[in-house]
């Protein structure tokens, strides 16, 4: 299910370049620190017994080396290009991965896991990292930081570092419209509110431990992700899911423009990949390819 993701991830996570830039453009950016899924797992997956893993060919055949790291993709993420965009690393490697350290990890690190969710029970439907443990690691992280660096450097680099959350798809496709138990609980709509509780929390929790410049991403038109394409005859989209993105995307908006005005000092952004992304989908002759 989670490989089937994996030829938006790269296109995708690009839309938050160019979103991304123009807030934070003149500011010193020190570190970039992801939390999500497959379209920001460097590698986490490989130190996690789950099914959910890319550390073999053809994934990384265009990453340095042609290494399979862990990363969903043929190359790097995108999120590699912002960090190698903000004058950082070329690539942000996984806060599990044996062969990164602290002095690694002070520029950049990623707490992602492919095939996990807002919610606790998608998961579980893989056995991956639930996004509450993600944080647990990021407060891990804080402590190792300012073992390295000493307080000041490490309070410094935790403020002004740029924050990535990516995540959601895996509570529809994985999870809500897969495992009865959601659907029974939830209408489609309940279940949206229910996600944009634990994203507002998250938040919330995430400024709190030190967090200002966050980017939130919405989701991609994920009824055209191969595995759903591949369920119909015609190949077509799944109109059905591309809408619940659009809707989930609406309420993400609002509650980004909400938490801004909650919380003083709080630069949160929305980073929404869907109408560019559909548009490659749809047209991708236009961007020099027509294979899909
Ligand atoms: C991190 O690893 C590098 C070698 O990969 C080593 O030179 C360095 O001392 C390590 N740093 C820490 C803080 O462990
Ligand atoms: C998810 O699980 C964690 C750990 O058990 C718990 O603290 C948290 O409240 C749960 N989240 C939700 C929304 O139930």
């Amino acid at each position: 299910m989670e490989s089937s993701h994996t030829l938006l991830a790269a296109v995708l996570l690009w839309l938050h370049l160019f979103l991304i830039l123009i807030v934070t453009a003149r500011a010193k950016v020190p570190a970039i620190i992801m939390f999500g899924d497959s379209s920001v797992d460097a590698g986490n997956n490989n130190q996690v017994p789950t099914i959910a893993r890319s550390n073999f060919r053809p994934y990384g055949r265009d990453f340095y080396g042609g290494k399979p790291t862990g990363r969903f993709c043929n190359g790097r993420l995108a999120t590699d290009f912002i960090s190698e965009a903000f004058g950082l690393r070329p690539f942000v490697p996984a806060y599990l991965d044996p062969a990164y350290n602290i002095s690694d990890f002070a520029v950049g690190v990623t707490f992602a896991s492919a095939g996990t969710g807002y919610d606790n029970a998608t998961s579980d439907v893989l056995g991956v990292i639930p996004l509450w443990r993600e944080l647990e690691y990021y407060k891990d992280y804080q402590k190792r930081l300012r073992a390295y660096l000493g307080d000041g450097k490490a309070i410094d680099t935790l403020t002004n570092a740029l924050y990535i959350i990516s995540i959601g798809t895996n509570d529809f496709l994985e999870n809500y419209y897969v495992v009865p138990q959601r659907r029974t609980q939830y209408t489609i709509d309940a279940y949206q509110e229910f996600l944009i509780g634990i994203a507002r929390n998250f938040i919330v929790d995430l400024h709190s431990l030190g967090a200002r410049k966050i980017s939130l991403a919405g989701l991609p038109p994920m009824g055209c992700m191969p595995l759903e394409r591949a369920e119909n005859l015609a190949n077509a989209c799944m109109e059905t899911y591309n809408t619940v993105a659009m809707r989930f995307n609406a309420k993400l908006s609002d509650l980004v423009l909400k938490l801004n005005k909650e919380i003083p000092g709080l630069q949160l952004v929305f980073s929404n990949p869907f109408s560019v992304l559909l548009q490659m989908i749809t047209n991708p002759s236009l961007y020099g390819k027509s294979y899909i």
